[in-house]
């Protein structure tokens, strides 16, 4: 474990399972229908039960699908987490545009501390979104990652405490070094 204070807020580095977290919020890296998958989302949608994938068809069932870089919240289910929210990160390709990619990627962050903010969470969790079967590369998406999360710090919020929940050692390490 490690930690970075920012301003009134705190950021910890954990290598864990967002599933089991005990944060107001969990973030969801999720895709554009909002249907479930592998990695991170089949997990929290596996522990969390069919309340959360009903309220995701009614989110689509209502807006459509979810655009790259923005998010939607639901309840938690039967996670310990009260809120789970859903973003869509960005699909990294071999004619990828960087530039693109990264302020979605950004965007990801932002947008899901602004909605936890709006419900008055003060702690929610991430996984390494984009950074599986998206392929962003790590290195870079750790560093806009931790970016991103200092950056909505230094404004105020509700929000103190951010963990960022990482699945193995390499995923781990490249997010402590970015910070
Ligand atoms: N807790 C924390 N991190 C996890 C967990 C878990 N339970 N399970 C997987 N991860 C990690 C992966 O090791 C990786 O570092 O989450 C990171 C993101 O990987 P993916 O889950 O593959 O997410 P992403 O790259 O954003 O791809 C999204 O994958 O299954 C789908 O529906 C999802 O289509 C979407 C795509």
């Amino acid at each position: 474990m490690k930690e970075v204070k920012v301003g009134q807020a705190r950021i910890v580095f954990i290598k864990g399972d967002i599933t089991k977290q005990t944060t107001d919020a969990i973030v969801n890296a999720a895709n554009s229908s909002l249907m479930g998958g592998g990695g991170v989302d089949g997990a929290i949608h596996r522990a969390g039960g069919p309340q959360i994938l009903s309220e995701c068809k009614e989110i689509v069932r209502k807006q459509g699908r979810l655009p790259t870089g923005q998010a939607v919240i639901t309840s938690g289910g039967k996670l310990p987490a009260k809120f789970v929210i859903h973003t869509v990160g960005p699909i990294y390709g071999k004619n990828a545009d960087c530039r693109k990619l990264s302020v979605e990627l950004r965007s990801c962050y932002i947008e899901s501390l602004r909605l936890a903010a709006e419900r008055k969470v003060t702690s929610i969790s991430f996984p390494s979104i984009s950074t599986g079967a998206y392929r962003y590369p790590l290195i870079a998406a750790a560093a806009i990652a931790v970016a991103a999360v200092k950056d909505f710090l230094q404004g105020e919020s509700s929000i103190k405490e951010v963990y960022f929940v990482l699945f193995n050692d390499q995923t781990y390490n490249s997010y402590v070094n970015a910070a």
